[in-house]
């Protein structure tokens, strides 16, 4: 006799604030995935989350639900370090585009899945779209060869591998339930652990670009991943990191792919660079002197160049992406009067590069690979009236007025 499951007395039980059995959250799970569960009962369920919390149990149990909603990687008994990385979502965080090749370059092998963009946060499967005929849809079996061949994979989730996700992230981030720390953890962790690492380590960012807007909060998210992944054997290291001001200088999904291919040329910003190396180096054990070597000697983007090519895009179209892309508007934005650059609120740009057109409002809705900003000005630098702040990339006048204007807003001088 099946078990009598009722969606909609779970859903008001959490939003009474009770405490949820780990069977019933498998139940409501599996049937979410198998479409017994309505998207509007999950949105409900996420948005009583979101208000009541879950305990550790509860999290725990999410998180186990929503890793057994497919199939995980199986890896040969003898293989290099399976290693990975994932941050809880940035403005202009870029990383994982240029961490991939060079960890790939390391001895290990690193199985990527990531997400789309998020709420007002840009995800690696947008980005790598940008790259056309870039496909992030791969079955196991095919990101197994890969990964064999290549020590690479850079995936989304699919209808095969944490398909709950794939469903519950898409809900997320167009019903306003994304900055939750047991969803944030379930949806992290459920992919990391279907991905049977050895090491991972965690981005845990804070301030107006995240998530979570205090340090405090981010330790809390940080430990609650971390607990998670200790449990299943997978040796987890994090780092804090602040999102005050967008990361390098680009933001939106071509123009952050353009960056990412300067740094792995030997340049691009020093910020971005910096966190790519510190990322690298604790879950490869290879020093950053070491990872930065292999970055100057060309090799990492040969590797990205593998990468796009077994993808099915074309590495020679990697060097025109922006005459593939290009806005109606590119718009260079000057400063009304002099002064330090004391902050650039990244919650701000990334909130106007989502009104752009970089992110989402519903679900099906496709992103605009085109438009963002880049050359960002960054927090210390002294400036002068008249001098660049950034440039708009939009598709209309009206949208880079707004977007102008917002800019302005996010822009502060001391
Ligand atoms: N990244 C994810 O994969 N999920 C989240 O909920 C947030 C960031």
């Amino acid at each position: 006799m099946s078990e009598f499951f009722h969606a909609p007395s779970l859903i008001s039980r959490k939003r009474e604030g009770e405490e949820i059995d780990g069977g019933e959250i498998r139940r409501l799970i599996e049937r979410f995935t198998s479409g017994n569960v309505t998207d509007a009962q999950m949105s409900a369920f996420a948005m009583a989350v979101y208000f009541r919390g879950m305990t550790a149990a509860e999290t725990a149990a999410l998180t186990y639900a929503m890793l057994e909603s497919g199939e995980r990687f199986v890896f040969p008994g003898e293989h290099p370090p399976i290693v990975d990385k994932h941050s809880t979502g940035g403005i202009g965080d870029k990383v994982s585009l240029i961490l991939a090749p060079l960890v790939a370059c390391c001895d290990c092998w690193i199985p990527m899945v990531s997400g789309r963009g998020l709420g007002i946060t840009g995800g690696t499967l947008d980005k790598l779209e940008s790259i056309p005929g870039f496909r992030v849809n791969l079955t196991i079996e095919q990101a197994m060869r890969q990964l064999e061949q290549i020590q690479v994979v850079m995936m989304g989730q699919t209808e095969q591998f944490c398909p709950a996700d794939k469903k519950l992230y898409a809900l997320r981030d167009v019903t306003g339930t994304v900055p939750s720390i047991p969803l944030i953890t379930a949806s992290i962790m459920s992919k990391k652990l279907a991905e049977s690492l050895d090491r991972l380590v965690l981005d845990v960012k804070y301030g107006s670009g995240a998530f979570m807007k205090t340090r405090e909060q981010a330790i809390v998210l940080a430990d609650a991943m971390v607990a998670v992944g200790v449990e299943m054997g997978v040796e987890v290291s994090t780092e804090l990191n602040s999102m005050q001001e967008p990361l390098g200088h680009a933001v939106g999904n071509v123009l952050e792919v353009i960056e990412s291919i300067k740094i792995m040329q030997g340049g691009g910003p020093k910020d971005l660079l910096a966190l790519v190396l510190s990322q690298a180096e604790k879950i490869t054990k290879i020093s950053q002197n070491q990872l930065l070597a292999k970055i100057q000697s060309g090799q990492v983007l040969e590797k990205f160049e593998t990468i796009v090519l077994r993808q099915g895009g074309d590495p020679r179209k990697l060097f025109s992406l922006a005459d593939q892309h290009r806005a109606a508007v590119i718009r260079e934005v000057r400063s009304e009067s002099p002064g330090t650059v004391t902050a650039f609120d990244a919650g701000i740009v990334g909130q106007s590069a989502l009104e752009l057109g970089a992110g989402r409002s519903r679900a099906s809705d496709p992103v605009d690979f085109a438009v963002g900003f880049d050359r960002l000005i960054k927090k210390g630098v002294c400036i002068e009236r008249g001098d660049l702040i950034a440039r708009i990339h939009a598709q209309s006048e009206s949208a880079a007025d707004r977007a102008e204007q917002q800019l302005r807003q996010a822009l502060v001088l001391g």
